[in-house]
């Protein structure tokens, strides 16, 4: 059992997923199913974020009615793939903030170089959900993770479809308080870092570049 990793194992959550695994699966299908399995695991991820109360009226009577404390979330995809689990996310939370990050990695070097960063000045206090649909090396999650804690967030959550063991472990190395949650944990990572039995290139199948 790993400390922090939550394995959502909801049926229809698995269900969807294994629809994506398929090869045969469309780009259409692909790209509306991503949406669907992120506004299923939207649920999970954001679980335990805290209530307050306020005073409200019904039609008939007033109440002191729980209400999510605090400012409004902020969502940030990792570019490109994250962009894929944005507007599943956005179905159930319409006012969240939205924050860019664009991460590559250097083929000299290995790592990871942030090229893109475009967020609301206001990240302190806020909680924050790292969407990338594929967490392999873990290390575009650890550098994107860097970046946000800097900006003093209440929380940041992270939110994949496909973990790798490697990139679970490398995350939580370096980040062992970010809570990660995903839909399935696979095997290994292939000698070109991707995940097996995983998915594929999930950039590739939502935006339809194979
Ligand atoms: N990124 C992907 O899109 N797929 C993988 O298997 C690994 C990284």
């Amino acid at each position: 059992m790993r400390r922090n990793f939550h394995l959502v194992r909801h049926p229809v959550v698995q269900h969807k997923l294994s629809l994506l695994r398929r090869r045969e699966t469309s780009v259409t299908e692909f790209r509306a199913l991503v949406g669907e399995v992120a506004m299923l695991m939207s649920y999970e991820v954001t679980r335990d974020l805290p209530l307050t109360r306020k005073r409200i009226s019904t039609p008939l009577e007033t109440l002191s009615a729980p209400v999510l404390k605090g400012e409004k979330m902020v969502l940030v995809p990792i570019l490109r793939a994250g962009m894929g689990l944005l507007d599943g996310m956005l179905h159930i939370f319409p006012s969240a903030r939205v924050a860019h990050i664009g991460i590559y990695r250097d083929h000299r070097t290995l790592e990871p170089v942030e090229y893109y960063f475009k967020a609301s000045k206001t990240l302190r206090g806020r909680d924050l959900i790292l969407l990338d649909p594929m967490l392999a090396t873990g290390n575009s999650a650890v550098a994107a993770t860097d970046r946000l804690k800097s900006a003093k967030p209440r929380s940041i959550r992270f939110l994949c479809l496909v973990a790798a063991p490697e990139g679970v472990t490398c995350f939580h190395k370096h980040h062992p308080d970010v809570p990660l949650y995903a839909a399935a944990l696979d095997r290994k990572l292939n000698s070109h870092g991707y995940i097996l039995p995983g998915l594929g290139d999930a950039g590739d199948r939502i935006f339809g570049t194979i």
